[in-house]
């Protein structure tokens, strides 16, 4: 079968035949149907990100999956013909309490593993297995769209932790800005106005697909980024993972605020910071700032209840580039229009731009 292969360490993607899973006892054997791309996977095939799995140097690669049951364990409650995605995180193997807890997002020694990202093949494949414990099914009207699961596990898992601080606070929080408008703040944004929090999100463009999508929430876009006044927020969750953007982010917050961080940057850039004003700032207005990865299957759970009640229409339209699997180059180009792109794993040709 065809999977998508690359060398963690070393830049480069390869379309490569390997074999197919082997017939496991327990386990989900599933036939790829989508994978999504996102800046994780690029960072991966720039050499910059990710791990093999031990005594090799090839990972699959793809932790966005939607797939079609082929064949399942009568005991997993799945059959032939479901619509299927995989969890992305394995338990470290100590485990340390929150993995032991089902709460591998939150792993406390590092040893989790991921799936196309950290020691472990991903779902870059025509077919792929998995445990039934970390196969979430989907209802089957998500086909076209199911494949946005994932990330919108990761804003599942920001809100369901924003909840949780909020509760802290004398009064619910009301405003809520999303800073960047690509999938991860897009689906914050969605998230946000079904929990009926008044949404707005910045960005920096204002052409494109993004004012349109944000409208259609019924949330407000803010075009020329973030400014401190735009927006009285009760909580702000940072998904460009811009270092300045994350600065601005904090400082942006009124008393109580929340501020989630959920993009994961590269290192190297250095900006001025006046620490001691910022920390003034937290100190005096009881502010809490916090960082959100990955998510726990409750967290999938809720994104496949959020998914399923959202406008399948728009959630179609935050896919701007399906691809085929015989043209992996296009879908890692980035392109001016894009949010999500998307490579069809059962299908050689794309249907380039929507
Ligand atoms: C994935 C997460 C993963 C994180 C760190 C993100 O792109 O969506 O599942 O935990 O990268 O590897």
């Amino acid at each position: 079968m065809r999977a998508i292969v690359v060398r963690p360490g070393s830049p480069g993607v390869e379309l490569a035949e390997i074999p197919g899973p082997e017939p496991e006892a327990g386990a989900v054997l599933v036939e790829g149907l989508a994978l999504g791309i996102c800046g994780t996977d690029r960072e991966i095939v720039a050499g910059a990100y990710g791990w093999a799995p031990p005594g090799r140097d090839r990972l699959v690669l793809g932790h966005e999956s939607l797939g079609r049951v082929r064949e399942a364990p009568a005991a997993s409650g799945l059959r032939a013909g479901d619509l299927v995605a995989g969890i992305v995180r394995r338990p470290d193997p100590v485990p340390c309490a929150c993995c032991a807890a089902g709460r591998w997002d939150s792993c406390r020694n590092g040893r989790y593993t991921e799936r196309g990202i950290k020691e472990l093949d991903g779902f870059g494949a025509e077919r792929w297995s998995v445990e039934p414990e970390f196969c979430v099914a989907l209802p089957g009207e998500l086909e076209t769209v199911g494949v946005l699961l994932e990330p919108a596990s990761i804003v599942a898992k920001a809100w369901a932790e924003i909840d949780a601080l909020a509760a802290r606070s004398c009064a619910p929080p009301r405003v809520a800005l999303v800073t960047g408008a690509g999938p991860i703040g897009l689906l914050a944004a969605l998230l946000s106005v079904q929990r009926g929090l008044e949404t707005h999100v910045v960005d920096i463009v204002t052409g494109g697909p993004k004012p349109e999508l944000v409208a259609a929430l019924g949330a407000t876009y803010h075009g020329h980024g973030l400014t401190r006044a735009a927006v009285d927020a009760d909580v702000i969750v940072e998904a460009t993972g811009v270092g300045q953007v994350a600065i601005d982010a904090i400082t942006a917050t009124g008393p109580g605020g929340i501020v989630c961080l959920t993009g994961v940057s590269p290192g190297g850039r250095s900006i001025p910071v006046d620490a001691g004003a910022l920390n003034r700032e937290l100190v005096l207005e009881n502010v809490v700032v916090f960082g959100s990865v990955n998510a726990a299957r409750r967290h999938y759970e809720t994104a496949a209840g959020a998914l399923a009640r959202a406008d399948h229409a728009w959630l179609e339209a935050m896919i701007t580039r399906r691809v085929g699997l015989s043209e992996l180059g296009a879908a890692l180009e980035r392109r001016e229009d894009d949010v999500k792109t998307v490579v069809d794993l059962c299908r050689d040709g794309g249907d380039g731009a929507r």
